[in-house]
């Protein structure tokens, strides 16, 4: 049984005094292309990763959930299915749960209580997701003791809602997508308007390399809010449901018409749909001088165009392009302002790029990174075999 699984039984057991019946797992991800298009109805290429959260949970025959987490050991979180009041700041990620409770109520559908306990080794805050981890392995294990009949997608679609709805974030579907439906050792390059997924390998002659930059992030949830707005205000002046349906010659030619700001988000998303439907490619034929290309350019897109990018990110990206150039792609990963860069690198790459990052980053910056080599990995299941 996997550390984070045992870990999970034994709060389990310390918690409520009694064995879990079953242990659901999700994973976080990394997305390698197409940032802040999913909800532009633009196209996105993440991979969930090796990094998951584990939930033990045993189901009651009230409505009542009571919920505990080995990061915020402590206290017991409760409540009643359907009754999760507003969200208050003792919530931190029980409103997650509460979330998915909601959602699942609000469309109609009755569900069980549980009793849980979560523990999770995806990094926090780092912008690998770790709530839709939580999402997913509540929302699976809620799926299944409650015989919703969700499918997989449908789970992550509850998830968003109630992350849209309750928590008051608006993000799109990507993350609870992804880590409802990733795949061993493939991206899925998802069509956000219609959510039609399609898996693309990732080449054996590349590592995946996440590093966490440890920049603190601030202010994500209000930065987030607003360049949705703001996407939203260039689509309603062209008349149209989405970015997905502007094409980047409308918009250049009606420029001077839309507040300056608003142009550069617009043209990001439009140039960042297209680089990473072509990233798709790229990876599918090795092409990866090109792959090199399209994740610079998303790159700078997001630092001039939609402003995302902080200085240690900027560094960090530097750091590793200088030893990788044509050899692998590096960007900025997850929604921004701090966060983790992903970097898709020719294997013998990869002890100079730790190097480099090792030898350059904390002198650049006063920070430590944390580097992860990762593999891309199933979504959310059930784990069987991994009870006692
Ligand atoms: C966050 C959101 C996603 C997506 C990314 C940016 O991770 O949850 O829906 O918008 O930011 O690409």
């Amino acid at each position: 049984m996997s550390n984070t699984a045992q870990r999970a039984n034994k709060l389990f057991v310390q918690t409520f005094g009694t064995t879990a019946d079953d242990l659901y797992r999700a994973p976080g991800r990394v997305n390698l292309i197409g940032e802040h298009t999913d909800y532009n109805d633009g196209f996105v290429l993440p991979a969930a990763i090796n990094f998951h959260t584990i939930i033990a949970v045993k189901q009651r025959d009230d409505d009542k959930f009571r919920a505990v987490s080995d990061a915020f050991p402590g206290k017991i979180h409760t409540w009643h299915f359907g009754h999760e009041g507003t969200t208050d700041p003792d919530d931190t990620w029980v409103k997650y749960l509460k979330g998915f409770t909601a959602a699942v109520c609000a469309s109609g559908l009755p569900a069980k209580g549980m009793d849980l306990a979560v523990v999770s080794n995806v990094p926090l805050g780092a912008g690998l997701s770790s709530s839709a981890a939580l999402e997913l392995a509540f929302g699976t294990a809620l799926n299944d003791a409650s015989q919703l009949r969700l499918s997989p997608l449908a789970v992550a679609q509850m998830a968003q809602r109630g992350e849209n709805q309750y928590v008051g974030c608006a993000c799109g579907i990507m993350d609870q997508m992804i880590s409802a439906m990733g795949e061993e050792e493939h991206a899925l390059l998802i069509d956000c308007e219609d959510l039609d997924s399609e898996p693309v390998p990732i080449p054996e002659s590349l590592s995946l390399i996440i590093v966490n930059s440890n920049v603190p992030r601030g202010l994500v949830d209000s930065e987030y809010n607003l360049r949705r707005e703001q996407c939203e205000q260039v689509a309603e002046h062209f008349g149209v449901e989405s970015l997905r349906h502007l094409d980047l010659r409308t918009l250049e030619n009606a420029k001077e018409e839309l507040p300056e700001v608003c142009y550069r988000r617009a043209r990001h998303v439009l140039s960042e749909n297209r680089r990473t439907q072509n990233a798709a490619h790229a990876l599918e034929a090795g092409n990866i001088a090109r792959l090199s290309e399209l994740m610079a350019q998303s790159h700078q897109s997001m630092r001039d165009d939609f402003e995302i990018t902080v200085p240690e990110i900027d560094k960090l990206v530097e750091i590793i392009d200088a030893v990788v150039g044509d050899r692998g792609g590096v960007r900025m990963t997850g929604g921004g302002l701090g966060g983790c860069v992903v970097a898709l690198v020719d294997h013998d790459l990869t002890d100079a790029v730790v190097e480099a990052v090792e030898r350059q980053y904390h002198t650049a910056t006063g920070l430590e990174a944390s580097v992860y080599l990762c593999s891309a990995s199933q979504g959310a299941s059930r784990q069987d075999e991994e009870l006692y």
